[in-house]
């Protein structure tokens, strides 16, 4: 990894350059970004894993201190309130000392409920952004997270600077290293729960460190988009596996999905073909291309490879026409990442917050952006067995194309994703993901 030190002094001089810039669009005066609180279970006395603010990530790498606040005007040193309790129950943060920390002017805040010692005396024209607006309000912001200044952060958080950039290649890193270790197991029989023990293992990171709960699905399990139950029980027979796993850096995910067939065999072939027309897919982003274009685009390649494989029959575009592509592949070609999974910003087609909405035959699109360089995406083509889609198809008499013997014989290999992460750059694509050894 490249040292962070240097590309963070141009990161946290993009952020300062962003909040003036905003300031002076909004007429205010200042952000107090608050990491967050922590939330209690009901009936407990047990708190939910603390997951910070994105907008208090985006500054700086703490992620694990509620009550901590970044109090920015864009001209000033950013005024980092730092939560260092006296508590002899739990672990205290130690008072941060990195390569970041010279950057801001921290104060430690021993009280969360004594943070107005800490903030700006006046708050007329500062902003909160955060998630708490009950303390907001007991604290007399009157403006709290404005449509306008959301709206603006969002839409230049999908260009993502080279800190940011190193940081997802590190999460790439980390995660690639689980999915090697998810696949040996696969193959040396592990089961579902197993496989997910080998994979935070081999990433030293815990269920509540990586960035979403993985999806590790054997044989048919594969057919469910957000499978997480983690089966300790292996199936009879072992057929196939799904992995969809990621891995934190500095509050950075990596979102990788690969797909094995345990035999040599017709399974085997169509993960071949989807992992060449993924790659093809990703060979089509460039700047100004319309990622809905290229959604669209998949399920074109993605009626061709039906064709091939006799799965269903017809041209390419009547297949695309009648919705049997959308039949097998019913969710999104992929979306915006960055300090959330699923990166805000997907439908803003401008930095006001124009909102461009996915085509309605294709509602779980997550992205409509025009590509441009610095954004990072990830590219997630699939095909799946899924009954109760199959089942519509019947019912409204759409079911002629579909060759049904074959389907019945993919049906317990459940599905198939191929996902990686991609940077658009201005002249090339970097697939961080292939780059870092996952084929
Ligand atoms: N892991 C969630 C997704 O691929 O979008
Ligand atoms: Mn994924
Ligand atoms: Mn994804």
């Amino acid at each position: 990894m490249e040292n962070l030190a240097p590309l963070y002094v141009n990161h946290i001089a993009e952020q300062n350059r962003r909040v003036a810039d905003v300031l002076a669009r909004e007429q205010l005066k200042g952000l107090a970004i608050h990491s967050g609180q922590y939330h209690r279970q009901f009936l407990d006395d047990i708190n939910y894993p603390f997951k910070p603010n994105p907008h208090f990530k985006a500054w700086l790498p703490v992620l694990d201190n509620p009550n901590c606040w970044v109090i920015a005007n864009g001209i000033d040193k950013p005024v980092l309130v730092f939560y260092r309790p006296v508590d002899f129950w739990h672990k205290v943060s130690d008072v941060p000392d990195s390569f970041w920390t010279e950057h801001f002017e921290i104060k430690l805040l021993t009280k969360a409920e004594k943070v107005a010692d800490l903030l700006p005396k006046d708050l007329d024209g500062w902003a909160y952004i955060g998630e708490h607006l009950d303390v907001a309000d007991v604290l007399g912001f009157k403006s709290r997270n404005p449509e306008g200044v959301m709206n603006y952060l969002h839409w230049h958080r999908s260009f993502k600077t080279d800190y940011e950039l190193e940081c997802m290649r590190e999460a790439n890193r980390i995660a690639v290293i689980g999915h090697h270790a998810a696949r040996d197991a696969f193959y040396q029989g592990a089961s579902e729960f197993e496989i997910q023990q080998h994979y935070l293992s081999a990433i030293g990171q815990g269920e509540n460190d990586v960035p979403y709960g993985n999806i590790i699905a054997l044989n048919q399990n594969a057919a469910i988009l957000h499978y997480t139950a983690l089966e300790h029980v292996n199936p009879a027979e072992r057929l196939s596996f799904l992995i969809d796993a990621g891995a934190s850096f500095h509050g950075y995910a990596a979102d990788i999905t690969r797909t094995y067939a345990f035999g040599k065999n017709l399974f085997d072939e169509l993960i071949k073909a989807l992992d060449k027309l993924q790659r093809e897919v990703v060979d089509m982003m460039r700047p100004g291309v319309r990622f809905t274009d290229l959604h669209l685009a998949t399920h074109n390649k993605l009626a061709q490879v039906l064709i091939d494989f006799d799965i269903a029959r017809g041209d390419a575009a009547s297949l695309v026409e009648q919705g049997i592509t959308r039949t097998f592949f019913p969710h999104g070609l992929g979306h915006m990442l960055g300090l959330q999974v699923h990166d805000v910003g997907g439908f803003a087609n401008d930095e006001r917050g124009t909102h461009l909405p996915a085509p309605e035959l294709h509602p779980f699109l997550r992205c409509t952006r025009v590509l441009a360089p610095k954004q990072v995406l990830t590219v997630e083509p699939g095909f799946y067995i899924i009954d109760s889609l199959l089942s519509e198809l019947k019912a409204e008499g759409r079911a002629k194309p579909v060759n049904w013997e074959m389907v019945d014989m993919l049906r317990p290999f459940g599905g198939i994703r191929i996902e990686d992460n991609v940077i658009v750059h201005q002249t090339r694509n970097e697939n961080m993901t292939r780059d870092l050894g996952l084929n």
